[in-house]
């Protein structure tokens, strides 16, 4: 566990190792250098399922070879395609679903997540989870296209029906410079 709450991306780490066990079906939508997707194989273990998606040949290749470096490539799915495509490869109901959005740290700034895309990839997300099952989100709102897509999260998730999500807001109030944003939407037992 995490001994300091000081970033968001600590909080979302914090919450899956808290949330996911073995066998779990869970889904990395941004892979990016495969941090995120590391750990889920981990957490997970040889009798769970990772799916990881990303659109950058690059991002996928990097976390393929970060999987075998650890041998941990065997329970894990990469696909080259947008997110907002989720539905037509998790074929399983998932326990957990993670968006780390913005552009691939030292990559190019040019290729980001975009608020239309992500929205219809939530969407679908929502419909893929359990019952009891969590969506972790992080948001960059330090630069523009990551404030626009963080308003229409915001918008998106503050309207949907509270008997069926618990939706949860962590910002860090008194920090400088725009820090990331973390939404964690728990899907209800009906
Ligand atoms: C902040 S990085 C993810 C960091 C990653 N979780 C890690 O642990 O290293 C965001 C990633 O989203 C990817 N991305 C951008 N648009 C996407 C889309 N529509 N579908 C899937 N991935 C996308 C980018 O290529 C980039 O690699």
């Amino acid at each position: 566990m995490y001994k300091y709450f000081n970033n968001v991306v600590s909080i979302a780490k914090a919450l899956m190792i808290k949330r996911i066990s073995k066998g779990n079906i869970v889904v990395d939508a941004t892979v990016g250098n495969g941090n995120d997707t590391l750990l889920l194989a981990q957490l997970v273990g040889e009798e769970g399922k990772v799916y990881g998606f990303d659109i950058q040949e690059s991002a996928i290749n990097n976390t393929n070879l970060k999987l075998i470096e650890n041998n941990f490539n065997e329970s894990v799915y990469l696909i080259k395609d947008s997110h907002e495509n989720i539905d037509q490869y998790v074929v399983d109901k998932a326990d957990l679903i993670v968006f780390n959005l913005g552009y691939l740290p030292g990559g190019s700034h040019d290729i980001v997540t975009k608020a239309e895309t992500t929205v219809i990839a939530l969407e679908k997300s929502l419909d893929l989870l359990k019952e009891n099952g969590l969506l972790l989100v992080t948001t960059y709102v330090g630069h523009n296209e990551g404030k626009t897509e963080d308003r229409q999260i915001n918008k998106y998730f503050s309207v949907i029906d509270q008997k069926k999500f618990n939706v949860l807001k962590f910002e860090f109030i008194n920090q400088i410079n725009y820090p990331p944003v973390l939404y964690c939407v728990e899907k209800n037992k009906l």
